[in-house]
């Protein structure tokens, strides 16, 4: 595995020699003094130093182990150590320059602590030290950002672990138990703790020589890391040691730079542990050592012990809740945090951050008919959009859109959000957010919404038919509610929407995305009945069967796609038809398409111009499929749901105009996948996304099916994703630490 040259061949000294050969380009050379050796290694001044161009990121394929692993082994270039005097290695961990080990996730740092014991398996038998070690910081002279640790193999006892070498023989002969053994029992539960497990006792040692050092110590006696058993043990090491490295930083408000060492030695007497000693002394004060430390190795600690332990204890227990609180977070929500913490001003802990989320949709059946007071069936999906940020006492909001890559910002005091937007070129996404504010202000006797900043992040499709727009209006209305602007109920928010919806963007839309996305809820569709705004929730039962949404790549928005022009034509069939049923019975009030039944089409149909009869038939029908949906997906009949699909896509297609061509290409290859279920254009039509219901067992195949197929018939890619039935809008306020 590790290339070295044989000890054998060089006697390997167990007493190091007093100097080696000049020629070597390392030697280690005796104090005779402090009874200790330096090592010395000119060929180090010629290491490149923090270079832009990254040696490790430009060859990452030398000394991967496992081959494809995300880890590499690999000889130091430039060797403090070489045989006999000891050898060096470095360890890579990750191909992604950026990252840090405090960002490493469990099953990454066991996988480091798997290489740890590798390479110690490798070196022990044949050097009496094994120092193992990972770095973080310029200042305590890390010359590659690169995430990567070192291992040096040396001949001879360094000071500092013959010193505690010795304590253990000091204890053994003493007949004590072993002293590191003791310092745990002594620890434990103490006030030095700063996080212990069943496995791992981690504290600040009462004679510790900086503020924040912190000693890990596996419970177990045990002399190295080899020592360590997979499972619970290595991974609450693995899971300790980033979360102490994430409370020096969030006591730092910044990366601290940190040395983070094993003591271990093959000397069944010694207790393996883990030494971290971050350089910090305090926020802003770096200090590596004072003059009575270099100088006579007389160490000042500028604090006691016991209050820097409780300050990390402090750390580590809001780092963990703040873990929790993000991990229960939909990706976007979280996505969203991190995009502000970016974008804007450092946090404090003083104000706490909010973060808002509404979903988008998947409407299984009944499309145009919500402005034409019909019924719809939509539920929400697993994708949302969410705003994370602040409050602030002025006047001006600032949003970011990951999305769009831009930064916006405007007035948002109650009288600049009332006056009309005259900026011509203000992009959509934040009119639709000035249009929700608006609104809320434009009600009378309602609190405030502060002026804030935020990030906007959202995994719903834009123009992909799933409701991005309305998305984005309830999640801006549920985190200005959130920031103490007005708190609506869902119905109320989701008219409040709609209304902005059409002021910000001239889209006369129904009310059945803001509906669902605002009164959503997980294994639930919404039966509303977009007139009397009475809805029902219907469980999505359908054992077996995925919820599946293809996105055809042809963006659509609402505004230009003939969405409008429908809607009129909607209109005049309501008017024509109320006149000529009102002649025959002026008991009937046809207020809407709602109001005519198919006998009203068959006797009045042929007296309506071109296109209003095919118009006003696919909404009648529509209505009736609905109601039909509901039915079967209250029986749970995934067949019958899926024929109504079927027919609802014809109906859309032929007598409604929304469809195009790869919308209906999308159903066509669909249905002829044995497993399919139904298919339908879904939304507004014109793009977008096609829904088609699947039995489980069939989903990849349909994905393979649709890969080869679209874009044959296309010439576009197309994406498919399975959809969970997902709840509303939510938010969070999270205390979270400047980092
Ligand atoms: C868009 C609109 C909805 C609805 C559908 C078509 O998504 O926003 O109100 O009219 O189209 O069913």
């Amino acid at each position: 595995m590790l290339q070295h040259d044989s000890p054998a061949q060089s006697g390997h000294p167990t007493d190091a020699p007093e100097t080696s050969s000049l020629e070597s380009n390392t030697r280690l050379v005796w104090n005779p003094f402090l009874a200790e050796y330096t090592g010395q290694a000119p060929a180090r001044m010629r290491r490149m130093e923090l270079t832009d161009d990254c040696p490790f990121c430009a060859d990452l394929t030398t000394g991967r182990v496992p081959p494809e692993s995300q880890a590499w082994i690999r000889p130091n270039d430039f060797p403090a150590l070489q045989p006999p005097n000891g050898e060096c290695y470095l360890l890579i961990y990750s191909a992604d320059h950026d990252r840090t080990f405090a960002d490493l996730t469990v099953p990454e740092v066991v996988r480091i602590i798997g290489l740890w014991q590798r390479i110690y398996a490798e070196l022990s038998p044949r050097y009496p030290c094994v120092m193992t070690w990972e770095t973080s910081g310029e200042v305590i002279g890390q010359t590659q950002r690169h995430p990567h640790g070192q291992t040096y193999a040396v001949a001879i006892m360094p000071e500092m672990l013959g010193r505690e070498l010795a304590a253990v023989e000091r204890a053994e002969s003493a007949g004590d138990l072993c002293p590191f053994c003791a310092e745990v029992r002594a620890e434990s539960a103490g006030p030095r703790i700063v996080l212990e497990g069943a496995h791992w006792v981690g504290f600040i040692p009462a004679y510790a020589r900086y503020p924040y050092q912190v000693r890990l110590t596996s419970r177990a006696h045990t002399s190295a890391i080899t020592g360590i058993a997979e499972g619970e043990p290595m991974e609450e090491l693995a899971a300790f040691l980033p979360r102490i490295i994430r409370a020096y930083n969030r006591a730092f408000q910044a990366p601290m730079p940190y040395m983070l060492a094993l003591h271990q030695l093959a000397d069944e007497r010694f207790h393996l542990h883990v030494e971290l000693l971050p350089v910090g002394r305090a926020p802003g004060k770096l200090k590596l050592a004072a003059s009575c430390e270099m100088a006579w190795g007389f160490w000042m600690n500028d604090s006691f012990p016991e209050v820097k332990a409780a300050e990390l204890r402090d750390y580590v227990r809001r780092e963990e809740e703040e873990r929790v609180v993000m991990e229960q977070l939909p990706a976007p929500a979280q996505r969203a945090i991190a995009a502000y913490r970016e974008q804007f001003a450092p946090l404090t802990e003083s104000e706490p951050l909010t973060v808002a989320w509404a979903p988008g949709r998947v409407n299984l059946i009944g499309e145009h008919t919500d402005y034409n007071d019909g019924f719809v069936l939509p539920v929400a999906v697993d994708r949302v959009i969410a705003l994370a940020g602040q409050p602030h006492a002025g006047t001006t909001s600032r949003c970011y859109s990951v999305h769009h890559r831009q930064r916006h910002f405007f007035r948002s005091n109650r009288a600049a959000l009332l006056a009309p937007d005259r900026r011509r070129r203000t992009p959509l996404w934040v009119r639709y957010i000035r249009g929700v504010l608006r609104e809320l202000v434009a009600r009378a006797a309602t609190p405030q919404t502060p002026a804030f900043n935020a990030a906007i992040v959202g995994d719903v499709p834009v123009g992909g038919g799933m409701s991005s727009s309305a998305a984005l209006d309830v999640a801006v209305a549920t985190f200005a509610a959130a920031l103490g602007g007005p708190r609506l109920s869902p119905l109320e928010t989701a008219l409040l929407c709609q209304r902005a919806e059409a002021a910000s963007a001239g889209v006369h839309t129904g009310i059945m995305d803001q509906a669902i996305a605002c009164l959503a809820r997980a294994d639930r569709a919404l039966l509303l009945d977009c007139r009397s705004l009475r809805y029902e929730y219907i469980p999505v039962r359908l054992p077996g069967v995925v919820v599946a949404v293809f996105d055809t790549q042809v963006s659509r928005a609402l505004a230009s796609s003939g969405y409008n022009a429908r809607r009129q034509q909607c209109e005049a069939a309501t008017a024509l038809l109320g006149r000529l049923v009102r002649a025959d019975d002026a008991s009937r009030e046809i207020r809407a398409l709602r109001d005519v039944t198919t006998d009203d089409l068959a006797r009045y149909g042929a007296r309506l111009p071109d296109p209003l009869l095919p118009r006003a038939r696919h909404v009648v029908t529509e209505n009736a499929r609905v109601l039909a949906a509901a039915e079967a997906l209250r029986a749970g009949d995934a067949d019958r749901l899926g024929a109504l699909l079927y027919a609802s896509h014809a109906s859309l297609r032929d007598d409604y105009e929304v469809s195009c061509l790869e919308l209906d290409v999308v159903v066509e290859i669909a249905a002829t996948v044995p497993g399919v279920l139904g298919a339908r254009m879904m939304g507004g039509g014109f793009g977008g996304s096609a829904l088609i219901l699947v039995h489980q067992d069939t989903f990849e195949g349909l994905r393979d099916v649709l890969a080869a197929a679209y874009p044959a018939r296309t010439g576009k890619r197309g994406e498919l994703h399975r959809c969970q039935v997902s709840g509303g809008p939510e938010s969070r306020v999270i205390a979270l630490d400047k980092r």
